[in-house]
């Protein structure tokens, strides 16, 4: 009996590698075991704040709740979602094994097995029943979503009425010196940093995909065409960031009324 040695990979899932549509969960299995560092080098260390930011607007109470964190990669806003909440919990959905992964040891090093669970899972087609969550969050994931409206349609079909929808994505910033700034960390540092550490030219698939994110106003838009109620539009770091806070109305095909777009903190 002969033995293929355990590191060989067959011709096909090579094949299937390299062909890896940028920003799919295949994309992401090549970089998970660096993503987390990347993160805190790159966003030197604010992004953890950007999810603080993101949790308390899921307005939870300290009541009973079950979230969904879709995109969750290395689940670190799942982990942030039930360490704030102890009566919650949460399930976290990517389609990315390799970042799964690596956020079920963290899970398990928290000890926060029995309050999170993490699934193989397509924003596009979420495998849960109508109204079947308190609140559903995405974190800098809905970039990466093909179809960004049917992922938004599924966040707000499995949130119950009444419900939040929190989405937290960069985005590029397009006016003053500071802005400029930015642009210049996005377009130059993050894929050059990114390549340095990783390894890998998907970084650069980054600053393209920041760059051609649609602005705060158009992606608002969108949620509410998803049926959403768009509460708040809030720029973080003169808008590299931006957190859109929204709420399944009673009726899904109510939604109505303009997003408030906050001054940038
Ligand atoms: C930049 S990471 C964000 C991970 C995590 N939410 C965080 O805050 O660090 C983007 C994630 O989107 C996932 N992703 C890509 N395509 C997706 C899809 N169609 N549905 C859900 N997640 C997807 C990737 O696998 C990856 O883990």
């Amino acid at each position: 009996m002969s033995a293929e040695p355990s590191t060989a990979k067959a011709p096909a899932a090579e094949t299937a590698l390299a062909t890896a549509a940028l920003g799919s969960g295949q994309m992401f299995d090549r970089i998970a075991s660096r993503y987390d560092l990347l993160n805190r080098v790159l966003s030197l260390g604010i992004d953890r704040s950007w999810r603080k930011r993101t949790v308390r607007a899921l307005a939870l109470a300290h009541k009973p709740g079950r979230v969904l964190d879709v995109a969750t990669g290395t689940a670190d806003l799942a982990l942030q979602i039930a360490a704030t909440h102890p009566a919650c919990t949460v399930v976290g959905v990517d389609p990315s094994a390799n970042m799964l992964e690596l956020g079920k040891r963290k899970v398990a090093q928290r000890k926060l097995a029995s309050r999170i669970e993490l699934a193989l899972g397509d924003a596009q087609a979420l495998a849960f029943a109508d109204d079947s969550f308190d609140a559903a969050t995405i974190a800098f994931g809905i970039r990466n979503v093909p179809d960004r409206l049917l992922g938004l349609r599924e966040m707000a079909r499995v949130v119950r009425p009444g419900g939040k929808v929190c989405v937290l994505e960069l985005g590029e910033p397009r006016r003053g010196l500071l802005a400029r700034a930015a642009r210049f960390h996005t377009h130059r540092v993050v894929p050059w940093i990114g390549g340095l550490l990783s390894g890998h030219r998907e970084y650069e698939y980054l600053q393209r995909s920041i760059a051609a994110f649609p602005d705060a106003k158009t992606f608002a838009s969108m949620m509410e065409q998803a049926g959403l109620v768009v509460e708040q539009v809030r720029p973080m770091m003169f808008g590299v960031c931006t957190l859109f806070v929204a709420r399944r109305p009673e009726r899904i095909d109510a939604a109505s009324g303009p997003a408030k777009l906050e001054g940038a903190s």
